[in-house]
């Protein structure tokens, strides 16, 4: 009993010490912690002389903030659980987190600045796939070991010849896969469709590139594709002149694999061009701000995505827990659950090479299987990508998503939406506010009205709420 009693105290003291909060730009202090007091790192088996350092790169600003944004958050919760744990190597870890600025450029230096004035280890990021490139090329060339935790476009882990990065990996599916989801969820989902229009971003690389998956795969599908348009995401707002193009053609969904900035005002803009259509995109959705730009004009409409928060899988449900804890009560979006996986995919590569030599990790990285993640499983395949499952979900009523579909290459075909959302909105009766509950913010939007109990393990429907990032209009 008493051995038992200690045992739940150690447990609640390492629970504390995992909530700590952290500085803005380290985490893991290697001198002091929150109360002054030495952390427990050197104790003899330490086999680094310093701290190990970690080296983000994200979207804190800009047109994709949110992203990097939540990212940060799912870092930095990683990175309390590995310090309370001991940290790696017997050191504390460190993170450096800098701003792309949601762009491609600003990406290059920034990943230049982290390996030759920070010294990193290892680079985490970028989340927007034309950022991971400009970065992937810098990581490729200085040798330094860099894992994607978002980026989906297939080119960021090849070189331009085709040939794999020895350097560059990602723990998250590609938009090969994407693409294919889409367009399954398109023709065999609730929408049924046969006719689609799709409307890119030509100066996104995630966009380009899930465009041409959708029209290579869609044949294979029956999915006719029967107009498509693309904008320029940094000279153009105003896009109902295309939009009103489309009007010409009889299609049952608007295929736009863009970012949350543009898909809020394309959305605002096809209502009132007359367009009915739900539109579909990709994990470029998940943003609370596409709720709050788009509000009823994005309801009824569905994305792709790495991960649904009412997926009753407890490593899903842990997360959000912990998450929420850290986090006033905010539900994660996928880049946070993502970010966090990949953070623990590369302390586990840092302890497995034994040291933080770039080809010892890199190759460690390499060798990455059956890694269990809150989002899934994660296995580095030869060209350095992760074949995990995709979902979808629906934005429904108050800007709350839930789980429709699920398209699982692991399973081998293609399944009928989850009984675990089903579940959801059968337990959708209980007392307490669902924007309440997730954000834990009193001022949430008022149309929310559904109501759900809290159950154990928690059943969550997840609100686009109001409290992201600053990203609007900014790209
Ligand atoms: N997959 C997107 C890209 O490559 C980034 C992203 C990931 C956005 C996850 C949202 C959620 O550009």
């Amino acid at each position: 009993m008493r051995s038992l009693l200690s045992l739940l105290l150690v447990s609640l003291l390492i629970g504390l010490a995992a909530c700590n909060p952290v500085d803005e730009d380290t985490t893991g202090d290697s001198s002091e912690n929150q109360h002054g007091r030495k952390p427990a790192f050197d104790n003899g088996t330490a086999t680094l002389d310093r701290p190990v350092k970690l080296g983000f790169n994200l979207e804190l600003k800009g047109g994709a903030a949110t992203f990097g944004i939540s990212a940060k958050a799912g870092a930095e919760l990683a990175l309390d659980e590995i310090n309370a744990a001991g940290g790696l190597l017997g050191q504390p870890v460190e993170a450096v987190f800098e701003d792309n600025q949601s762009m491609a450029q600003p990406s290059a230096n920034v990943a230049n600045k982290l390996i030759s004035s920070d010294l990193v280890d290892v680079l985490i990021g970028a989340v927007g796939s034309s950022q991971s490139i400009a970065m992937a090329k810098v990581a490729e060339d200085k040798g330094v070991p860099m894992v994607t935790p978002a980026s989906t476009n297939p080119t960021v882990t090849l070189n331009d010849d085709g040939s794999v990065r020895k350097y560059v990996f990602r723990t998250c599916f590609t938009d090969d896969f994407q693409g294919e989801g889409i367009v399954d969820f398109a023709v065999n989902g609730p929408i049924h469709a046969k006719k689609a229009v799709i409307f890119y971003d030509a100066e996104n690389d995630y966009s380009v590139g899930i465009w041409e998956t959708v029209k290579r795969v869609a044949p294979d599908f029956g999915l006719e594709i029967v107009a498509e348009d693309a904008f320029l995401k940094t000279s153009e707002s105003d896009f109902r002149a295309k939009l009103n193009k489309f009007k010409a053609h009889e299609f049952d969904v608007l295929i736009v694999p863009a970012y949350y900035t543009e898909v809020g005002m394309i959305a605002n803009q096809a209502r009132e061009v007359g367009l009915e259509q739900p539109l579909l995109g990709g994990d470029g959705f998940d943003s609370p701000e596409l709720y709050q730009v788009a509000g009823e004009n994005i309801v009824g409409s569905y994305f792709t995505n790495h991960y649904a928060a009412d997926d009753m899988d407890p490593a899903v449900q842990d997360f959000i827990r912990s998450y929420k804890e850290r986090n006033g009560g905010k539900v994660p979006d996928a880049m946070a659950i993502l970010t966090y996986d990949a953070v623990k995919v590369v302390a586990q590569a840092i302890t497995t090479a034994g040291s933080v030599d770039h080809d010892a990790v890199a190759a460690a990285l390499a060798d990455t299987k059956n890694f269990k993640g809150a989002a899934g499983t994660i296995t580095i395949d030869a060209k350095h990508n992760t074949t995990k499952k995709l979902v979808v979900l629906e934005i429904g009523e108050g800007g709350q998503q839930h789980w429709v579909y699920t398209y699982d290459p692991l399973a081998g075909e293609t399944e009928a939406p989850a009984a675990e959302a089903e579940m959801t909105d059968e337990q959708a009766a209980g007392a307490e506010t669902i924007d309440e509950a997730i954000t834990g913010d009193e001022t949430a939007d008022e149309t929310a009205d559904e109501t759900m109990e809290e159950a154990e393990p928690e059943a969550e429907a997840v609100e686009e709420n109001g409290d992201g990032g600053s990203g609007a209009g900014d790209a």
